[in-house]
């Protein structure tokens, strides 16, 4: 990967003549892109940028700890976490709407994060993760007819109401080439890897509306599913893997007593680009070892289906 390591030394060049003695911000959310663009402007300017991570208690399990371990723990960066929460279940109350639930949790992570960056003093630059796909689908290059399937709120909106200039410096590069520079910039290979997680969070995941305990269960089903995928060499070979908490209930029985508990659906899928994507062809035997273990170990789910859908016309995601 000799181009990657000399986009690596332009690149922190160009940053630092972008950037001067300037601070920087960088929101990280956890997926590869802004971990990749907070490591490489470390590696650039060093203590001049703060990370700013928002827990927005749509979060998966572990998430937040992964991130604080990763970035303040190896590479000792200037990471602020902000507990928000409350803030985002707060304004979800009573929402059913998917992208109704986008718009909020958009609007709340604007503020939260605006009054983050007032705390830090003398920033003029916003780093962001995006890439060139990105790009073209929010509309910004020269084919934009994806841009309204779904409110990216990663790309647009966030940069103006905060008035900083941006440092993109991913603009030109396609994700595999992302993940190249994050191996070379020493990111954990699990976090180089990492499927790509959605903006509004399990909040999509969780359908109709979202509450602690419904987000609870949710955490619970994911986790056990990805730990399987993983264990059985899957996660690699699989472009997204996820639970998705149905808001029905299903009979069961227990013992001699019936039970009406809710459905957890596993969607796992194959995609090159996230446009068009199959689902995956995940053996039957690890799908029973993840369906036992639900069932078993997560209280309040009694039934796991498997989504057979591919896109279009279904989405990856369910909301
Ligand atoms: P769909 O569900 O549209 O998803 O097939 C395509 C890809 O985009 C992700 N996705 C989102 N990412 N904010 C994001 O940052 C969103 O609102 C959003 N909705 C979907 C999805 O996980 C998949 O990778």
């Amino acid at each position: 990967t000799w181009q990657m390591s000399n986009f690596l030394e332009m690149s922190i060049e160009q940053i630092q003549a972008q950037v001067g003695d300037g601070r920087v911000i960088c929101g990280l959310s956890g997926g590869v892109d802004s971990s990749v663009a907070a490591a490489l402007l470390h590696r650039a300017i060093g203590p001049r940028l703060t990370c700013v991570f928002v827990d927005n208690g749509l979060l998966r399990k572990g998430e937040r700890a992964f991130v604080e371990a990763t970035f303040r723990d190896h590479f000792d960066i200037d990471l602020r976490v902000i507990d928000a929460g409350a803030q985002f279940l707060a304004d979800l109350e009573g929402v059913l709407d998917p992208q109704e639930k986008r718009r909020r949790i958009g609007h709340r992570f604007i503020k939260v994060f605006k009054s983050a960056s007032e705390e830090i003093e003398d920033v003029g630059f916003l780093a962001q993760g995006t890439l060139y796909p990105d790009v073209i689908e929010s509309g910004q290059g020269h084919s934009g007819q994806a841009a309204n399937i779904k409110l990216h709120h990663n790309v647009g909106g966030l940069p103006e109401q905060l008035g900083f200039d941006l440092v993109e410096p991913f603009r030109q590069l396609f994700k595999d080439e992302v993940r190249q520079l994050g191996s070379l910039l020493g990111l954990p290979e699990t976090m180089v890897w990492r499927h790509p997680f959605p903006g509004p969070g399990l909040a999509v995941r969780c359908l109709g509306e979202v509450r602690e305990d419904q987000l609870a269960i949710l955490r619970e089903a994911d986790e056990i599913l990805i730990e399987e995928i993983v264990a059985n060499n899957l996660y690699r070979q699989t472009a997204q893997v996820f639970a998705v908490l149905l808001p029905v209930r299903a009979v069961g029985v227990m013992g001699d007593g019936r039970t009406h508990e809710q459905v957890i659906a596993i969607r796992a899928v194959e995609s090159q680009d996230f446009m068009t994507a199959d689902w995956a062809r995940i053996p039957f035997d690890v799908l029973a070892t993840i369906s036992n273990r639900v069932i078993n170990e997560v209280r309040g789910v009694n039934r796991v289906v498997y989504d057979i859908s591919s896109k279009p016309p279904a989405t990856i995601e369910w909301e």
